[in-house]
């Protein structure tokens, strides 16, 4: 007979939950040790290559690529739902102009879910709604943001342009040339959707409680802004800064990353112990942006800091290699975003991989509550407080 009172098996602990397995996921398959990323079975350097950033919305969703017909629709539902409503605007004119733009993307997200009167309504219909929402209005947020601290009125949305032209448009207030426009897009393509990383799982325990949808990005916002997550290529720019020039390059490395005193931001990986692939399409990408701006400094300094760590041995042996955030920052800085809104583009990018997990998970739920061991004190005597030390 089983001991119903008995505490049942535990599953030996793994601090940082490395290697464990929350479920099971339609949406994307990362191979770390052969350095491969899936797309619901697309390989990232196609859709890098060919696809649009809204096809690839659309792939995440529905989990197919959409016909010419499907493609449409969603696009317009996305520019029909990109303009902010004007009580968010107003409220973000009365923020702190030093506010960092990641807080106030978390904050403003946080803000529309009082503004839509279905917010707690967690249909399918409605988290697709919600979803096309988030995805269309998290741009505009981050645009405006740009524009608001610096004392100019937001840019109203294009109402015939894509996610990825419109944000350029959006932020500096100039119609962005093609060449602009396609690394936006391969940009957002290669990092909207990664398996069970820290933020998507973020955004799933948030959901698993039968909370909405936009408490779970808020969520999944607040992880990415992290230095160990998204906030990453913010820190892996002003590293290139602090290094300042590509002859100075082993000298920092020295003093900074062979001391332990440092990491190099933008370099490791949990899952990849090969090049993440999105890192090596980005490499590419930036080299051919950084050449026709006639700028490779910041290239140069990089790829050679890159070179520098893949021949160290201790970087060999813990197959330390460089992640996407790494090359991410120099593709970002030389299309002219500032600095401190390159994570707020990685957000912009990961909303439809953050909302197709939620809506996997609701389609499936259960409470994510793992447990953990207790190591402190037992038996301890009660010592009324005008004992205590
Ligand atoms: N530079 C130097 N050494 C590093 C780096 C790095 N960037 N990353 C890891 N290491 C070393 C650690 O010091 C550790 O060495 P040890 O075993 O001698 O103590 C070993 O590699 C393993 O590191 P952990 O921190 O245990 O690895 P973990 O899987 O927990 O962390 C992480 C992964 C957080 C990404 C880590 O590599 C890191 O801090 N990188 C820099 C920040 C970064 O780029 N983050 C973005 C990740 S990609 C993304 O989230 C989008």
């Amino acid at each position: 007979m089983s001991d119903k009172t008995a505490a049942p098996a535990h599953v030996a602990a793994s601090k940082g939950l490395q290697n464990v397995v929350i479920g099971q996921s339609k949406l994307s398959l990362v191979n770390g040790t052969e350095g491969k990323l899936i797309y619901a079975g697309y390989k990232i350097e196609d859709l890098a290559e060919h696809a649009t950033f809204e096809e690839v919305i659309y792939l995440l969703w529905q989990g197919k690529l959409p016909n010419r017909w499907q493609l449409t629709m969603l696009t317009k539902a996305l520019q029909g739902e990109a303009a902010l409503p004007a009580e968010i605007i107003s409220l973000m004119k009365q923020l702190p102009k030093a506010a960092h733009p990641m807080s106030v993307l978390r904050t403003m997200v946080s803000a529309l879910s009082l503004y839509d009167p279905k917010a707690d309504v967690n249909t399918p219909a409605e988290n697709q709604r919600k979803a096309i929402l988030l995805t269309a209005k998290v741009p505009t947020i981050a645009a405006a943001w740009e524009r608001i601290r610096n004392g100019l009125d937001p840019i109203p949305p294009h109402p015939d342009l894509g996610i990825s032209a419109n944000f350029l448009y959006m932020l500096k207030g100039t119609q962005p040339g093609p060449e602009e426009v396609a690394v936006m897009d391969a940009y957002n393509v290669l990092l909207s959707e990664h398996g069970m990383n820290a933020s998507t799982f973020a955004a799933r325990v948030t959901t698993s409680t039968l909370s909405d949808m936009y408490s779970a990005i808020t969520t999944a916002i607040g992880t990415l802004k992290g230095a160990a997550h998204g906030g990453a290529n913010e820190e892996a720019m002003k590293m290139f800064f602090e290094i300042g020039e590509a002859d100075r390059v082993e000298e920092w490395f020295v003093d900074n990353v062979k001391t332990g005193k440092r990491r190099i931001m933008g370099m490791g990986h949990r899952v990849y112990k090969a090049l993440d692939p999105r890192a090596a399409v980005l490499k590419t990408k930036s080299r051919h942006m950084a050449e026709a701006t006639g700028n490779l400094r910041w290239y140069d300094l990089a790829s050679k800091l890159d070179k520098h760590a893949r021949a160290d041995e201790e970087f060999i042996k813990k197959n330390l290699y460089a992640n996407v955030d790494y090359y991410s920052a120099i593709a970002l800085y030389t299309l002219g975003i500032p600095l401190d809104t390159f994570t707020p583009l990685f957000a912009i990018a990961r909303i439809p991989g953050w909302t197709a997990h939620i809506m996997e998970q609701w389609a499936d739920n259960r409470l994510i509550r793992p447990d953990v061991d207790y190591v402190g004190p037992m038996d301890l005597e009660w010592v009324d407080i005008d004992q205590r030390d």
